[in-house]
């Protein structure tokens, strides 16, 4: 595991973005594994500068979202579907067919959590950003979440709900459920890279670093992982010895 710690979140992003388009210039058919929530708005705000300065190219660029709320409309201002596009897609170049979002939508999402999983089977993560929920969430891997957990319809918990439903205008419409991708996707990942921000953070990040890999905080997971960056403000990595 290799930990970088940023000065502040603005640093964080920054090398988190540097990284990224060193990776993308190294291979810019990459597939990208994007995450959602506030962690990431800084390095989406990164790249979006390097590609109008013409830094980097997202022509052939596939991605795959971790996660999104079930069931939300896409058109839903809180449903990532809807975050991502305002937040990235809709400022750079991607090709909106090489962009996969679970389907928050779905009358089948046993179908659709299949469906896409396959699909990241047949076109493997290259480079896994990721963030981390003060309970050791992963994604919506909440939990109680196996290692070898696979894509599917999880219960969100009462922390997750707590403090997601601060983005909802009322917090009560936070949807109770959701689709996400398993700590096994996650894991088979290439390279994954995790950023941590702010003082609330501190805590899980000192889980991952000292702890053993359990469920109870499935974050920890991933420190078995051959390829695993930190990349911390001070902030979260206040807790470390
Ligand atoms: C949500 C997402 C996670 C994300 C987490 C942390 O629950 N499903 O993928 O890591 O929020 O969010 P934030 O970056 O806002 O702290």
């Amino acid at each position: 595991m290799k930990i970088i710690i940023a000065k502040d979140y603005k640093n964080l992003s920054k090398v988190a973005s540097e990284i990224l388009i060193k990776e993308i210039k190294k291979n810019p058919k990459l597939t990208l594994g994007l995450p959602t929530g506030s962690t990431p708005l800084g390095l989406y705000k990164e790249l979006i500068k390097a590609y109008k300065k013409k830094k980097i190219n997202f022509s052939k660029i596939r991605s795959f979202n971790l996660d999104e709320y079930y069931p939300i409309k896409k058109s839903d201002k809180n449903s990532y579907h809807y975050y991502m596009f305002k937040n990235f897609f809709n400022h750079v170049n991607i090709k909106k067919e090489n962009i996969n979002v679970l389907n928050g939508e779905t009358k089948n999402p046993k179908k659709e959590c299949l469906n896409y999983r396959k699909k990241i089977e047949e076109n493997p993560i290259d480079v896994q950003i990721l963030g981390v929920g003060m309970n050791g969430h992963v994604a919506f891997d909440e939990p109680g979440s196996k290692f070898n957990s696979k894509t599917r319809l999880v219960k969100l918990s009462s922390e997750t709900l707590k403090s997601n439903s601060r983005f909802f205008k009322n917090p009560k419409d936070i949807p109770k459920k959701a689709l996400t991708v398993g700590i096994k996707t996650i894991f088979s990942t290439k390279k994954i890279i995790l950023l941590a921000s702010g003082k609330n953070k501190a805590l899980a990040i000192k889980h991952l670093i000292e702890d053993k890999p359990k469920s109870q905080f499935p974050v920890t997971f991933l420190k078995k992982h051959k390829n695993l960056t930190l990349i911390l403000d001070k902030e979260a990595a206040s807790l470390l010895s």
